[in-house]
């Protein structure tokens, strides 16, 4: 008799209610798409896979409404296209709209980095919006948004054969490298492509041969190893000015076009390559496009990023693309983002830091490892979103 009450208990406990589970499939929903699931069809096929505990299929189909595309992966993209890195700004980019499409079509998502088409949008123009309705057109829609290797005429005049994902896209490509000296490229792929603060770009041990012209050796009047150059300088800068090679014929002008090869001296290198040389003219004269690793002496900085053994140098930004793109700090970032963008912080959770809601080495390596062999990220969206710390379920 008291056997068999707690077995009933039991089960009436691990059973999801009908109404849980329609509550549970409208926050699936909602966070997936950023809309609300209204009463109908899709309602009930959700629900009835969430009371089969089908957690991840009902958030995949979720993913096939349009709000995933023009919300959620807008959302998710926003603060790797614009110079403020600020996830608010949602204004509608090439580069953003690239990433869209790549996820849409359930394309291999390091195709963000190497891809060599560009999307294409018809329709309402470049900025998918209409002004006198207000509305958004609809990037879900292929009709909308394609996906061309024609020859660009408009977008940047970056050749096809050089093409490389967000990299040479307007949006991601202006916030590179838009004056400066082609070093914010590398700030903004430590910073929203690995998920690493400037403070993480540092190696005290990375080889200092390729640090530009145009920093000073002795910002203190100290060149001895406890001046400034020593204790701060170099440490980013020999991670960064070895890389920064790879951009060497990239720039983009005011107008928001993307160069190549243009106003260029020195076989083409952009002019700002040579800025303010002779702040230190022994420092390292950029002639062509060749990028370095120079941490590869520093293991913990390789592990850090998970960076491709095989891939310490070569020549141009896709290269350069392909080798970020076999990193495993890029997969590990792209989860974060996708945590970020579908499982609101638990304020309780917060003095253990931020992603500490998932376990960062107990669930979040498996996931990672999975990303970077399947490549899909709608995928990971799916499985994010019903974790139970997220889903509280
Ligand atoms: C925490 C990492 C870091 C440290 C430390 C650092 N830099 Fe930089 N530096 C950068 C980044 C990132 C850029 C590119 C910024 C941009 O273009 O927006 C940059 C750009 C520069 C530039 C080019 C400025 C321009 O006109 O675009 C010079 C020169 C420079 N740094 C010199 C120095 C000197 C000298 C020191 C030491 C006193 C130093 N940096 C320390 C990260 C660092």
């Amino acid at each position: 008799m008291t056997g068999a009450l707690l077995i009933s208990s039991v089960s009436a406990q691990a059973e999801i209610s009908e109404q849980k589970a329609i509550d549970l499939a409208r926050k699936i929903y909602f966070r997936m798409t950023g809309t609300p699931l209204r009463e109908g069809a899709l309602r009930e096929q959700m629900s009835t896979l969430v009371r089969q505990e089908k957690f991840v299929e009902a958030a995949e189909l979720a993913s096939q409404s349009p709000g995933f595309i023009n919300n959620t992966m807008r959302l998710f993209s926003s603060s790797m296209n614009n110079q403020s890195q600020n996830t608010r700004d949602i204004t509608l980019t090439e580069s953003m709209a690239y990433i869209m499409l790549i996820a849409r079509e359930n394309r291999p998502f390091s195709d963000i980095l190497t891809g060599r088409d560009f999307p294409t949008i018809n329709g309402q123009g470049t900025d998918c919006f209409d002004p006198t309705t207000g509305v958004r057109c609809d990037l879900s829609n292929a009709t909308t948004l394609g996906s061309s290797t024609a020859n660009r005429t408009v977008a940047s005049q970056v050749p096809n054969n050089v093409a490389s994902g967000i990299y040479t896209m307007r949006g991601f490509g202006n916030a590179a490298f838009m004056a400066g000296t082609n070093r914010r490229a590398l700030q903004q792929t430590f910073n929203q492509l690995f998920c690493l603060s400037n403070e993480n770009m540092k190696s005290d041990i990375s080889d200092i041969s390729y640090i530009g012209r145009d920093v000073s050796r002795a910002p203190d009047g100290d060149p001895t190893t406890s001046g400034a150059f020593e204790q701060e300088c170099r440490k980013c800068h020999s991670v960064m000015d070895g890389l920064r090679g790879a951009f060497a014929f990239m720039d983009a002008d005011g107008g928001g076009q993307l160069t190549y090869r243009a106003n260029g001296q020195d076989n083409g290198v952009a002019a700002k390559y040579s800025r303010a040389a002779d702040v230190y003219p022994d420092g390292y004269r950029t002639v062509d496009d060749r990028w370095e690793v120079t941490f590869d002496r520093d293991p913990a900085m390789m592990a850090k990023l998970g960076w491709p053994s095989g891939m310490l140098g070569g020549n141009g930004v896709a290269s350069f693309a392909t080798a970020i793109s076999e990193t495993r700090q890029f997969y590990a970032c792209m989860v974060q983002k996708v945590i970020d963008t579908v499982c609101p912080n638990d304020p309780n959770n917060k003095e253990k830091g931020k992603g500490y809601m998932l376990d960062p080495t107990v669930v979040l390596p498996p996931i990672v490892t999975k990303f970077k062999e399947n490549r899909n990220i709608r995928d990971v969206f799916a499985e994010i979103v019903v974790r139970p710390e997220c889903l509280g379920r």
